[in-house]
């Protein structure tokens, strides 16, 4: 597997990005703001991606990362993530942000088991900002946990 940045000329992973947020609306912002990173199998498919935004002085934020559901579970996004906490130190960030529902149970274990630790809650994010109601594992979306890694 090979991790790089996706070129200017290249289209992005539009299936995949749509995996991990729901509004295209936003995945277009970012991409715009941010840096979108690619990995691609040994037959050069597009199997995963993965969006570094710089947010605040010192601190950036993992805004997308998402593994195509076939390759999934096999160990795939936690090589995405190390890459990214990866860069955002070479980079010279001193803290990695990331953010994920209330109802995000694998996520938040994925992230944690990572390294990340919970720092804050956003009350009502999900209803402030989605028009419909997001329901996952039986729970009501409606809160954003924020996830912090130092890097220093
Ligand atoms: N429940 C519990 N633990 C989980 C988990 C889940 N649903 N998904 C991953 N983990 C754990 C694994 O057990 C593994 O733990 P280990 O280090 O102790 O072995 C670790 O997280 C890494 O797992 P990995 O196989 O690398 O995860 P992955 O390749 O499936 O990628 C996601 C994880 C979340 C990126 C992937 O499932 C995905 O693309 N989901 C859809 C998009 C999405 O929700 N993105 C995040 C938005 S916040």
């Amino acid at each position: 597997m090979k991790i790089r940045q996706l070129r200017q000329d290249e289209n992005p992973p539009m299936d995949l990005l749509l995996l991990a947020d729901p509004s295209r609306e936003s995945i277009a912002d970012y991409l715009e703001r941010g840096e979108c990173y690619i990995a691609e199998n040994e037959a050069g498919k597009v199997i995963a991606v993965y969006v570094l935004l710089s947010t605040r002085p010192q601190t950036a934020e993992l805004v997308n990362i998402a593994v195509c559901e076939e390759e999934q579970g096999k160990g795939i996004g936690k090589k995405l993530l190390l890459d990214a906490i990866q860069r955002a130190r070479f980079k010279g960030y001193k803290t990695l942000e990331v953010g994920t529902g209330n109802s995000s149970i694998g996520q938040l274990a994925f992230y944690q088991k990572c390294g990340f630790r919970i720092t804050s809650i956003d009350y009502d994010f999900f209803t402030r900002h989605y028009e419909e109601k997001i329901y996952e594992n039986g729970i009501w979306c409606r809160d954003m946990i924020r996830l912090t890694l130092d890097l220093v």
